[in-house]
Parts: C-alpha cells; sequence; structure tokens
C-alpha cells in the first residue's frame, strides 16, 4: 500500500516538476555585433548599419511571454541605442531604447536588452533610434507568435515572409544628419529598398544595370503570411503584388477584421500582415511594388522599389508596366477611407483567448484630454526646428527616468500644454504628466503640408476617428466607439486630425513621436511620464544592474561593460527555487508516511 501511495506521490512530483519546467516563460538567446558594411542597393557603394554584417538584420522570432535578450556589440564609430517599435515593456521602460529612458550605448561597448514580450502578439521592428541612424540602417523584423494554446483567427500559412521598405538615400545618416543640422530639406529620396535591395530593371532607363534585387520564392497554390513595415525616413509607400489580392488580417499586434485589397498605403514606422494566396497561373514571374505616395510623379523621377515575387513553375521573366497605383496626387480621401477601413476583428483572441473586443474602450471616460498639433518646420534661435504643441523637444543630458530613480531636479519640466500654445515656438524637455490607470484621448492635429505618422512605445492605443480639417468637441460624435483598430502607429493626414485613445496602465516614461525621421530629429515628440502614485515595486521593475549611466549621473559606477545579469531573479533561478521547494514537501509527505 505504502508503495502504490509513493508511487503516486512521485508520479505526482513529476507532473508538478514538468509543468513547472514548461510554465516558465523561456529564454531567447541573441549576440548581435553592429558595424558598418559597404553596400550599393542603388548602384552608388555606401556605408550602411549592419547587424553580424547582415542589412537588413535578423529577424527576432519569439513566441507570447518569452523573455529576450539580446547582446549589443557597438561597433560603429558613435553612440547607439536600438528601439523596439511595438514591443510594449511591461512595468520595464528601461528596455525601450530611446534617450529618456536610456543612455546611449558608447563606442566599442557591449550592452544587454533584456525583456519580456509580455501579452503580446503580432509584427513589430527594431531599429537604431539616435543620430539619424535608420537612414543607414540596423533595422530588422520582429515576430511575436501565439502561444500554440490560443487559436489565431486563421489556418497555419504555408510560410512567413518578412518584408522591410523604405525609402533610401544614396549619402549616409551623418551626411544626411548635417544637412538637417545646417537648416536644410532633405529634398527627395534617392529610391525605394524592398529588404536593403534595390529595384528589379523594370525600366531600362531608369533601373541601372547590375542592381541586386530582392525575390519572394513560393509555390503556386500555398498562402503565405507577409508581413510588411515601413522602415523608411519620411515617405508613404503604396504596396502592392501584381494580380495578387492582399488579405488583411493583422497590424501592429491586432487581428483585424479580413478585407481583401489590391494595395495599401504604408506610412513611415507602419507594420501590417497579409494572407497571400499563390492563385496565378505563372505565365511570368510578377512585381512586389513599394511606391512612393502623394508624390508628383513628374517631380518624382526616382526608382520604385520592385522586387520579384518568382514561383516555382514560372514561365518567364516579370515584364510590362508595374501594376497601377492609386492616382490621386489631389485628393487623400481614398487613402484616408482606406485607413478607416481597417478595423479590430472584435471576436478574435489575440494574446489571450478572450476575444480583443472585450476592453469596451467607448464606454470609459477620458481623464486626460491632450491636442497634438505639428506645423511646418520653424526658425528657433536661428535654427531650423519641428514642433508638437508650440514645443520643440530636446533631450536632456540625462535620461528622464534615471533622473526620476535617482531623483535628480530640473532635469525636465512637466508642463506640457493640453492645448497648442500660440505664440513663439520654445525649445524646452516639456514632458506629460498623465495619470496612472486613466484613460487618454490624444488628438494629432497636423497642420504641415506632408503626412505624419505618430508612435508612442510602451502602449497601442485606439484610432477613433481620422478626418479633414481642425478638430472639434463636437468630432467626437464621429468616433468609432466600437471596433477602432488598436496599434502603435497611426498616420495623420495633412491638414486633418486622427484621435486616439490610450489606457494608461504601464507604469514608466514613454516616447510619443512622428516617426517621419527627420521630424523626429527636428524635436517634434514628447515624453509621456506615468507614475504609480502609491509606493510599490509591483508596477515598475527597478533599475537594471546593467544601466549606462551618462549626463549628470555619468560619475557613478560604470557597469562591466559586458554583463547580461537580469535586473529582477530570472525566471529560471525562481523556477529552481520552487521545484526545490516541491521536492521538500515531496520528502515530507515520504517521511510522514512511513512514520
Ligand atoms: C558618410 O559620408 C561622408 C561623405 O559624405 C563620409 O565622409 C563619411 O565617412 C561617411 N560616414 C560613414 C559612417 O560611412
Ligand atoms: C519562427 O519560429 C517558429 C518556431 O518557434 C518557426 O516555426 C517559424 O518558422 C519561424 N518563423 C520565421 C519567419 O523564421
Ligand atoms: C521608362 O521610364 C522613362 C522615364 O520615366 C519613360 O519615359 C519610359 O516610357 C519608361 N519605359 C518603359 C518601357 O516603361
Ligand atoms: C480575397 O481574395 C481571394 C482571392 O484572391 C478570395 O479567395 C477570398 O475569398 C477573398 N476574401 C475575402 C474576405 O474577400
Ligand atoms: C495567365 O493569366 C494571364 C493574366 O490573367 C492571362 O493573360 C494568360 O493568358 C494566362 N495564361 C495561361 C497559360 O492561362
Ligand atoms: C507636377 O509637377 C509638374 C512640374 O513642376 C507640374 O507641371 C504639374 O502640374 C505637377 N502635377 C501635379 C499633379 O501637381
Ligand atoms: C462616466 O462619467 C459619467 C458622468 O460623469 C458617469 O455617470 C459614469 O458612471 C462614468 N462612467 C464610468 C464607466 O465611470
Ligand atoms: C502630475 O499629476 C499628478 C496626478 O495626476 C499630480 O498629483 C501632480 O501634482 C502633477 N505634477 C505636476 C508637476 O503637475
Ligand atoms: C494650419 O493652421 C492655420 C491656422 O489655424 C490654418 O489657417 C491652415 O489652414 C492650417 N493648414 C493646414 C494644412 O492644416
Ligand atoms: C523598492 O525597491 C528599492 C530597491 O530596489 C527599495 O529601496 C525600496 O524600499 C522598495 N520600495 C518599496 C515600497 O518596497
Ligand atoms: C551575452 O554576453 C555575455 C557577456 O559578454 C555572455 O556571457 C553571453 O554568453 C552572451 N550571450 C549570448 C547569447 O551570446
Ligand atoms: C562584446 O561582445 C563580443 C561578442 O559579441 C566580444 O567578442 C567582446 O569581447 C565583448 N566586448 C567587451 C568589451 O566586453
Amino acid at each position: 500500500m505504502a508503495s502504490i501511495q509513493l508511487f503516486a506521490l512521485v508520479l505526482i512530483y513529476i507532473c508538478v516538476f514538468f509543468t513547472l519546467c514548461l510554465a516558465g516563460d523561456p529564454f531567447v538567446y541573441y549576440d548581435w555585433e553592429v558595424s558598418y558594411i559597404t553596400a550599393s542597393p542603388l548602384g552608388v557603394p555606401q556605408q550602411v548599419i549592419a547587424i553580424n554584417k547582415k542589412f537588413p538584420g535578423p529577424i527576432v522570432n519569439v513566441t507570447t511571454n518569452n523573455n529576450v535578450v539580446v547582446n549589443v556589440s557597438n561597433a560603429l564609430d558613435e553612440e547607439l541605442l536600438i528601439t523596439w517599435n511595438g514591443i510594449q515593456h511591461r512595468r520595464n521602460s528601461w528596455q525601450d531604447g530611446v534617450l529618456g529612458t536610456t543612455c546611449p550605448i558608447p563606442v566599442g561597448w557591449n550592452f544587454t536588452y533584456q525583456f519580456q514580450v509580455k501579452d503580446q502578439i503580432g509584427s513589430f521592428f527594431y531599429f537604431p533610434s539616435i543620430k539619424f541612424q535608420r537612414a543607414s540602417g540596423g533595422y530588422g523584423g520582429i515576430i511575436v507568435n501565439n502561444r500554440a494554446v490560443i487559436a489565431v483567427p486563421f489556418g497555419p500559412p504555408d510560410g512567413d515572409i518578412t518584408i522591410l521598405i523604405g525609402d533610401w538615400y544614396t549619402q549616409n545618416h551623418t551626411a544626411l544628419r548635417r544637412a538637417l543640422s545646417a537648416g536644410k530639406d532633405l529634398g527627395m529620396p534617392d529610391g525605394v529598398l524592398i529588404n536593403g535591395k534595390g529595384p528589379y530593371q523594370y525600366n531600362r532607363t531608369l533601373v541601372p544595370d547590375g542592381i541586386d534585387y530582392e525575390t519572394f520564392n513560393v509555390e503556386a497554390g500555398k498562402t503565405y503570411r507577409i508581413r510588411i513595415h515601413n522602415v523608411g525616413i519620411s515617405t508613404s509607400l503604396n504596396f502592392r503584388i501584381q494580380g495578387h489580392n492582399l488579405l488583411l488580417v493583422e497590424t501592429e499586434g491586432t487581428y483585424t477584421v479580413q478585407q481583401n485589397y489590391t494595395n495599401l498605403d504604408i506610412h513611415v514606422g507602419q507594420s501590417y500582415s497579409f494572407l497571400v494566396t499563390m492563385d496565378q497561373n505563372a505565365s511570368t514571374d510578377y512585381y512586389v511594388v513599394a511606391s512612393a505616395r502623394f508624390v508628383n510623379e513628374s517631380l518624382w523621377k526616382r526608382v520604385t522599389g520592385v522586387g520579384i515575387l518568382h514561383y516555382s513553375n514560372s514561365k518567364g521573366k516579370a515584364a510590362g508596366p508595374l501594376p497601377d497605383s492609386p492616382n490621386d496626387f489631389y485628393d487623400k480621401t481614398f487613402s484616408m477611407n482606406q485607413a478607416r477601413s481597417i478595423r479590430t476583428n472584435t471576436s478574435a483572441g489575440a494574446a489571450r483567448p478572450n476575444p480583443q473586443g472585450s476592453f469596451k474602450y467607448g464606454s470609459i471616460n477620458v481623464t486626460d484630454v491632450y491636442v497634438l498639433k505639428n506645423e511646418p518646420p520653424v526658425t528657433i534661435n536661428g535654427k531650423r526646428r519641428t514642433i508638437l504643441s508650440g514645443i520643440s523637444y530636446v533631450n536632456p543630458d540625462t535620461p528622464i527616468r534615471l533622473a526620476d530613480w535617482f531623483r535628480l531636479k530640473g532635469v525636465y519640466t512637466l508642463d506640457f500644454p493640453n492645448r497648442p500654445l500660440t505664440g513663439s515656438p520654445r525649445m524646452s524637455s516639456s514632458v506629460i504628466n498623465a495619470t496612472y490607470r486613466g484613460f487618454m484621448e490624444v488628438i494629432l492635429q497636423n497642420n504641415d503640408t506632408t503626412i505624419q505618422t505618430y508612435h508612442m512605445d510602451g502602449y497601442a492605443f485606439f484610432v477613433v476617428g481620422m478626418d479633414f480639417g481642425e478638430w472639434t468637441e463636437n468630432s467626437r460624435s464621429t468616433y468609432n466607439k466600437w471596433d477602432g483598430v488598436s496599434r502603435c502607429t497611426t498616420q495623420v493626414f495633412p491638414g486633418a486630425w486622427t484621435a486616439i485613445l490610450v489606457s494608461l496602465d504601464n507604469v514608466g516614461v514613454w516616447n510619443l513621436r512622428t516617426q517621419n525621421l527627420d521630424s523626429w530629429y527636428l524635436g517634434q515628440e514628447v515624453y509621456v511620464r506615468i507614475v504609480n502614485p502609491e509606493a510599490t515595486n509591483k508596477t515598475e521593475l527597478p533599475i537594471p544592474d546593467n544601466a549606462i549611466f551618462c549626463g549628470q549621473l555619468k560619475d557613478r559606477k560604470q557597469p562591466p561593460h559586458n554583463t547580461v545579469k537580469s535586473s529582477s531573479p530570472s525566471v529560471s533561478d525562481r523556477r529552481l527555487s520552487r521545484q526545490f521547494f516541491n521536492l521538500l514537501m515531496l520528502l515530507f509527505a515520504v517521511i510522514s508516511m512511513f512514520r
């Protein structure tokens, strides 16, 4: 009898042991060396930023709740920070990789990022966040897969393809940066890249010989998930694949209402995934096109991004004209209506099994309202700058989050205005003082003549409305209060507004910025500071052990430059202690049985 009991207990113990092993959130490790390599995507040799000698960098392919550890070795000739666009870093703005939270990684140093992709799924990307470096590359895709137990609202695709599209200059980021600092406009980009490569020779006059282009190899009858990110500087791009429908299924972490598009406008910093079925007859290859949007075609004498979709049974090369882009230079209504048509699939679960529409954002009372207005570039103290609500943001030498942690005073101010300031614009480190657990409404008003896209770190927000003209209180009556899409980057058309709602449940200091790199570089951003008034260590992780110090803190002891220590007890430590506890319990049980 006793031996049967013992056997049962051992069995139970083994089960518990394995459950705990499986329940611990796994770690995924990456080791990156960031350096320059020479590449000639548009036929002109130039220095581009590569990761492990690859441009674009590797795909970060992880699953919900994984702990991601990325060793970054800075082999550039200047400081570096990597930001994880769309990763929410819950309770952990320390790992966000922007100047408001983190000191830059000095030349020759190693720094290890460690964060959990908590309760997220979807398609995102990373990029270097400072010194205009994104203009030279250093970017790559991020995939956060669903856990196996969570249903995905479509069948498993036959393949998963990441496509990074973006405008490109043959001048490197240091030259572009210098031009901006000298008050110049960057002018028209030199072309559009697809996965770091130039165009297929779709036109012999426009595209020189010998350009390396991207080929996507597919098989007839199969369905692929294609994840597309606009990683460029400032150009909105229209994406399309000749002869194929794009079935939109996800954007920046939300499963969408599934709709076919023949082309979609993808603005700077936005990410989408489509299912594409290879249902054509393969009489030729097909063009994959990313073309500049809202540019005067007769002035834009630049190459369009063109890759090749190659069926394994293809009977020949792609030929003839590219598939048509929308032709509506003067009328952005088509594009806005397309944006409005992107809605949440309210019955699908995302990272958790409950429906995405179960959070009734439309019936929550707003606590904080901000109207953020950008204008065409202005001159402040003789310098060309960009502004939000009359303020051109200046990064203090000491990151805001570090200043708070060490209780430094006077690093920044908490006086960012709810409504745009009138009067002459000024430079300032003015931060939004937001209410923890509040519900914030932000109206982005674009007074410039170009499209702006805005992104908020640490959060996904509900895009509830957009329209032309000036936003007024009455505009609220047009809000979509039911299935507005939840995402992290939204476009704001020129002379128009976009309204977003954000549930402020993630403590930290978070960047709210334009994704247009030149506007961002010149000050069109702000930080949102969300502090839990209650003194607790539960709602935010402490400063990581490997934090680098700069500014007023530069004399603090710096971490050894190659540490990989985690800030909190690592999951594997906790798992071990739990197993030890279980072992003790088993021992007690066995002893009591034999007494
Ligand atoms: C960028 O280009 C300039 C010339 O325009 C050159 O002097 C400089 O070395 C380049 N920088 C890098 C990092 O390649
Ligand atoms: C990502 O990893 C999963 C396994 O976790 C694998 O099935 C999938 O093919 C990978 N996707 C890509 C694009 O590498
Ligand atoms: C190639 O581009 C040039 C310049 O835009 C245009 O004049 C010409 O018609 C194009 N050729 C073809 C075959 O489309
Ligand atoms: C999308 O287009 C494909 C053909 O490419 C068609 O089979 C499918 O039914 C369409 N789906 C929707 C939701 O319209
Ligand atoms: C393949 O499709 C194209 C475009 O729809 C058509 O013009 C062509 O005749 C078809 N070829 C064959 C062999 O069916
Ligand atoms: C594009 O630019 C050309 C040359 O400046 C001009 O003649 C034409 O009217 C412009 N087209 C549009 C649609 O603005
Ligand atoms: C929102 O505010 C209204 C009036 O101020 C109040 O009646 C209602 O209960 C509030 N709703 C929620 C969900 O707090
Ligand atoms: C920031 O907001 C909190 C609560 O919302 C308030 O208590 C505090 O006084 C504000 N601080 C400043 C400097 O405005
Ligand atoms: C910018 O704002 C001014 C003043 O409110 C307005 O007259 C003008 O039409 C606006 N321009 C755009 C492009 O929104
Ligand atoms: C939070 O943690 C810090 C050290 O990491 C400690 O000094 C502080 O007392 C803790 N605060 C609370 C409220 O537990
Ligand atoms: C990350 O760096 C640390 C210290 O340099 C090293 O011990 C660790 O093995 C590295 N991890 C990976 C995956 O390379
Ligand atoms: C940084 O990491 C690389 C490997 O990624 C290693 O070779 C190098 O020694 C490390 N440098 C420092 C200063 O720790």
